[in-house]
């Protein structure tokens, strides 16, 4: 059995294939999971749209409550705490994490940045030890895989790319993904949709190919770590 968390990020609503204005992030986020549940139907799968349901960003309260230590917690730093909670506890029993995002202003969007900062929390997701020298963080979980479906309206941001300088989407959630327990990473990426010509509609293509690709891939591999098992 395997626990999929599945999060999407763009402010627009998936409406349906070849849809006007309709989400591309949401869409290959859609076809992951329809595909994903014609393998595996009876894995469980949460699921938040952060558009819909967007977190808080973090405060000095917050901070006080995460810093307050846990037998001294008033019912106050538990509430405030509460959402962060929720949202840790949704990652840890998963097993992969899915993650659909646009690129806005060469990043990822506020909301989903807003619900990193409420997960990525000492002594929950990781813990923090001097004696580690100058990496002090380290992971609570592990053995996570990440799989990052975004949409960028630009081109080129892959490696060595016209705009891989300008790329702080990916890399930068490829970095705290380490501290989710993420072994795994994979990247999917459609470009050009701002230019809406052949190369979008290529690039689209490509990306829901590797999508489904995906699928079969990660299902063989389940397949095999049970056989051996
Ligand atoms: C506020 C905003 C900022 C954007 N910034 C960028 C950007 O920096 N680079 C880029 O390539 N596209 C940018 N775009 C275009 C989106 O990445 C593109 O429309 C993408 O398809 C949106 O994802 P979605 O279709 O899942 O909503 C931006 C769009 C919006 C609305």
């Amino acid at each position: 059995m395997t626990n999929l968390l599945h999060i999407d990020a763009s402010v627009r609503s998936f409406l349906g294939e070849g849809e006007k204005h309709s989400s591309i992030s949401k869409m290959l986020g859609h076809l992951f999971i329809t595909d994903w549940k014609k393998q595996h139907p009876h894995d469980p799968i949460t699921y938040r749209d952060l558009a819909e349901d967007t977190p808080n960003f973090i405060s000095q309260d917050w901070l006080g409550a995460v810093f307050t230590p846990e037998e001294k917690r008033t019912q106050v730093h538990k509430m405030i705490l509460s959402e962060s909670d929720q949202y840790i506890n949704e990652v840890a029993i998963a097993d992969i994490i899915l993650i659909t995002t646009p690129m806005y202003n060469y990043g990822m969007p506020a909301a989903l940045k807003a619900w990193f900062d409420q997960i990525i929390r000492i002594n929950k997701t990781f813990t923090f030890d001097l004696a580690r020298g100058d990496f002090p963080l380290a992971p609570m979980f592990s053995n996570k895989t990440l799989i990052l479906l975004n949409s960028c309206g630009e081109f080129g941001f892959g490696e060595g790319e016209l705009r891989e300088h300008m790329n702080h989407l990916g890399t930068h959630i490829k970095v705290l993904s380490h501290y989710l327990g993420v072994n795994q990473f994979f990247e999917i990426r459609s470009e050009y949709q701002e230019f809406g010509d052949q190369r979008h509609l290529d690039s689209l293509s490509a990306a829901k190919h590797q999508v489904r690709q995906l699928v079969v891939e990660l299902s063989q591999n389940q397949s095999k770590a049970k056989l051996t098992a």
